[in-house]
């Protein structure tokens, strides 16, 4: 089966085809940072408006690409939420009515459903069941995952979500948006130890996070560092940068390993822009190893929005037999819990006649 996937959810414009005997054929993604950047963040309007101009183009771009024939798409699966609600619309629109278009089935996909299965996209994929620890700029949750549709929420963040702490602290240090990968790069700059900030709810039991107090630590030490003339050296910026990244990082782990500890499952997956983060990728890996279990991401192209993750996670439920109604659906709140399982949990299995 060949699904054309729409990812709008938020600031990318994220297009792919997926093949379900011969895997990825073809992706193509816009991103819309730089309308965004001069304000500090996404603008909603603005995102809606640029997904209207990019999509259509980007289909037609991504079919070629993928060297196939537009009549060999059997079906369309497009981001149905959460996210912005206008930006969400655009792709259901779109993806909705291509499939009545082209008489094929639709099926709205969730985002965070999208990103727990992008590892699926690699060689070597995880193998059910499994802890996810979905860390994006709207989420941080730890789910344990038994299939396709079968997630129970063990904990998630009580305020910001861990790539919004590390935007929020990337706007504190003067660094373009998003800051996430900026504060990245100045940390590998930084010196360890010379600060250390708070590892929140790590001290108590439970799986919860909160990040909002880390970014006050942040906040008051870059107050405390500035000169007599308000200026903050280079080395600082960096040093804090630093400091900020092993406290997001060690809360993770921690949280991470008690996760796999109360499932007793032994395999970890990580996925959203977060789990771009090498940091991250080395710590957990040390993590895992020590309670003898395994780690799995996405390449990091796939970890970020993209339009892979939902052709892969449309593919798989529209396999299953599973697919919209002719309406219009965008959910900007919408709990992965309430996800329809999957019957069948072969990935090759065919769809049902
Ligand atoms: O999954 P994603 O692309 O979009 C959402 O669904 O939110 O995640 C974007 C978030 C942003 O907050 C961005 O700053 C963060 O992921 N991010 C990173 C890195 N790459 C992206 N955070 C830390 N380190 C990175 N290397
Ligand atoms: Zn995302």
């Amino acid at each position: 089966m060949i699904v054309l996937g729409i990812e709008t959810s938020c600031d990318e414009t994220g297009v792919a085809i997926y093949d379900s005997e011969r895997g990825l054929l073809a992706d193509c993604l816009y991103s819309q940072v730089a309308l965004h950047a001069k304000y500090g963040g996404v603008i909603p309007e603005l995102a809606s408006r640029d997904h209207i101009r990019k999509t259509l183009p980007l289909i037609q771009e991504v079919i070629e690409k993928a060297g196939i024939e537009r009549s060999a798409i059997d079906g369309v699966a497009y981001t149905a939420g959460p996210g912005l609600v206008g930006a969400l619309l655009v792709g259901a629109a779109i993806g909705r009515a291509l499939g009545m278009g082209w008489n094929v089935p639709t099926i709205g996909v969730h985002h965070m459903e999208g990103h727990l299965l992008a590892p699926m996209l690699e060689a070597e994929p995880p193998q059910f069941p499994f802890v996810a620890l979905l860390v994006s700029g709207g989420h941080t949750q730890l789910v344990a995952v038994q299939g396709i549709g079968q997630y129970t929420l063990l904990g998630e963040s009580l305020d910001d979500a861990a790539g919004e702490a590390f935007d929020k602290v990337g706007k504190m240090l003067d660094l373009p948006y998003p800051g996430g990968p900026h504060v990245a790069k100045l940390a590998r700059e930084g010196q360890s130890g010379r600060f250390r900030f708070p590892r929140p709810m790590t001290n108590r039991p439970g799986l919860d996070f909160s990040f909002s107090g880390l970014k006050t630590f942040v906040r008051n030490t870059i107050a405390e560092s500035r000169d007599a003339n308000g200026e903050l050296d280079n080395q600082t910026r960096a040093d804090i940068a630093r400091a900020f990244e092993e406290a997001v990082v060690a809360t993770l782990a921690i949280k991470c390993r008690r996760a796999l500890e109360h499932t007793g499952m032994k395999t970890l997956i990580i996925a959203g822009g977060v789990s771009a983060n090498v940091h991250l990728r080395e710590v957990l890996g040390a993590t895992v190893a020590k309670v003898q279990a395994r780690l799995f991401y996405a390449q990091p192209r796939y970890c970020t929005d993209n339009g892979a993750m939902i052709a892969y996670a449309g593919c798989q439920r529209l396999l299953a037999g599973q697919q919209d109604d002719l309406a219009i659906r965008a959910q900007p709140r919408w709990s992965l819990e309430t996800l329809p399982p999957l019957p069948a949990q072969d990935p090759k299995a065919k769809l049902q006649a």
